[in-house]
C-alpha cells in the first residue's frame, strides 16, 4: 500500500465546529420537544455524533451500528456487511441516521432499506460530508455539513486503514504514488 506523505487541510477544526453548531441548531429545532433516536454509523461517525449531540439542547437517545463496505481499501468493494446491529427495536421511533461521509451512497442506501423495514415512525439522515459524485445527486439527505470534491479524506473520525481518525480537521490524504 502507498505511504501517506501529507495531509492537506480541506476543512479546518474551527469551520467544522461552527458548522456542527449550526446543524445541531437546525436539527434540534426540527425535533423540538420530541426524543429522536440517533443512530451513529461506526466507526467514522463517532466524533461527529459526539459533537453534534452535545450541541443539541433536546432530549435524545443513542444507538450505534457498524457496517463495512471498504475493508482497508480506499475504493468501495460494492458489498455492505453488518458488523454490529442495533441493540433494540426502532419501531415507532423518530430515527436520525448520523453518517460521517456519503461517497458512492452504497452504505446509506443499504442502511435506509434495512431500517425502513423495521417500521420507524420517521427516518432522516444527517451527514458531515457528501462527495460530489453523480451516483448520489438523486439521494435525499436531510442535513449535510459540507459538500466536498471527490477525493479521499481523513480526520474528524474518518480513517485511512485505521489511521488519522483523531485529527481535529478534515484533510485530503496525499499518497506516495501521487508524487510529493
Ligand atoms: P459509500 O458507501 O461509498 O457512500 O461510503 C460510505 C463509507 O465509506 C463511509 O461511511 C466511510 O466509512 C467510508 N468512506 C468513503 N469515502 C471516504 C473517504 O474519503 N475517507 C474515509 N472514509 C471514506
Amino acid at each position: 500500500m502507498d505511504d501517506v506523505v501529507a495531509i492537506d487541510e480541506l476543512i479546518s477544526a474551527a469551520t467544522i465546529e461552527a458548522r456542527v453548531r449550526e446543524l445541531a441548531g437546525d436539527i434540534a429545532a426540527h425535533y423540538a420537544d420530541r426524543c429522536p433516536l440517533l443512530i451513529g454509523v461506526l466507526n467514522g461517525a463517532v466524533v461527529f455524533m459526539a459533537d453534534l449531540a452535545r450541541q443539541m439542547p433536546i432530549e435524545l437517545d443513542f444507538q450505534f451500528m457498524a457496517v463495512s463496505s471498504y475493508g482497508a481499501a480506499t475504493e468501495s468493494s460494492g458489498v455492505v456487511q453488518i458488523l454490529k446491529d442495533l441493540d433494540s427495536p426502532i419501531e415507532g421511533r423518530e430515527v436520525l441516521v448520523v453518517e460521517d461521509i456519503i461517497d458512492s451512497g452504497l452504505t446509506i442506501r443499504y442502511l435506509m432499506r434495512l431500517l425502513e423495514q423495521r417500521r420507524p415512525a420517521d427516518i432522516r439522515i444527517v451527514t458531515l460530508l457528501r462527495k460530489d459524485r453523480p451516483e448520489v445527486r438523486d439521494l435525499h439527505v436531510d442535513w449535510i455539513g459540507f459538500e466536498i470534491p471527490d477525493a479521499f479524506v481523513v480526520g474528524y473520525g474518518l480513517d485511512l486503514a485505521g489511521r488519522f481518525r483523531n485529527l481535529p480537521f478534515v484533510g485530503v490524504a496525499v499518497l506516495s504514488h501521487e508524487g510529493r
